[in-house]
């Protein structure tokens, strides 16, 4: 069924505005900024504070939260393995369309696997990606347990927690890793900014 609705679809992708275009009417380079970690590692924070950083100068960005993707485009998408690459799926297919917009786009979701990592990246283009691995131990982010998930998860209310039932597998071979239980949230995102502003400005 889906196979035969495929094969009536008619791409216009080349008759669209180009990137470039986008790219030089916002005056800035557009890119996928990926932040990948265990919940509670700081990848909220981290890109929240650094969409001010670069708002501050000038650039316009978009901010895809897991949290805020799943409260609204993802909602029908639960934690077992294959909601988590449908949900992964999605947020890449997105970034995608804000690349092609020019936006400078910060994706925070936990992405366990590298599988789902590789396949976002493959979606966007891995040239366009910058993978941050937000590198903070379990035992921190347990002890922060800034949502109370944690606790919930041991008390097995809920399931599929990532860290407690459900592996995180460390990123192969990040662009960047950052580590929050040593420096302060300033520190990361002025490392960040170090390495991502080269790439975007215009
Ligand atoms: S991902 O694994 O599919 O990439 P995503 O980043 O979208 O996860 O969502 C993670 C957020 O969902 C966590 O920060 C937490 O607030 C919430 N959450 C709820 N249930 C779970 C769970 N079982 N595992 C991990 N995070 C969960």
């Amino acid at each position: 069924m889906f196979q035969e609705d495929i094969k009536h679809i008619y791409p216009v992708f080349e008759r669209l505005t180009s990137r470039k275009q986008k790219e030089n009417k916002l005056r800035q380079r557009s890119k996928v900024i990926w932040l990948t970690g265990l919940s509670g590692s700081g990848k909220t924070t981290l890109s929240t504070l650094l969409e001010q950083e670069l708002v501050k100068r000038g650039f316009l960005t978009q901010i895809l939260d897991g949290d805020n993707i799943r409260s609204g485009i993802n909602s029908n998408l639960g934690f077992h393995a294959e909601d988590r690459i449908e949900n992964i799926r999605r947020i890449a297919e997105i970034s995608k369309l804000m690349l092609q917009c020019g936006v400078i786009t910060i994706c925070a979701c936990i992405s366990p696997t590298e599988q789902m990592r590789q396949m976002a990246y493959q979606i966007i283009g891995r040239e366009d990606v910058f993978e941050i691995f937000v590198d903070t131990p379990l035992s921190v982010c347990e002890q922060r347990d800034t949502k109370g998930l944690y606790t919930k998860a041991r008390l097995g209310l809920i399931k599929n927690f990532t860290g407690i039932h459900t592996p995180f597998e460390k990123p192969a071979a990040p662009d960047q890793t950052l580590y929050t239980a040593n420096e302060t949230e300033r520190q990361s995102v002025n490392r960040i900014l170090t390495e991502i502003l080269p790439t975007i400005t215009f």
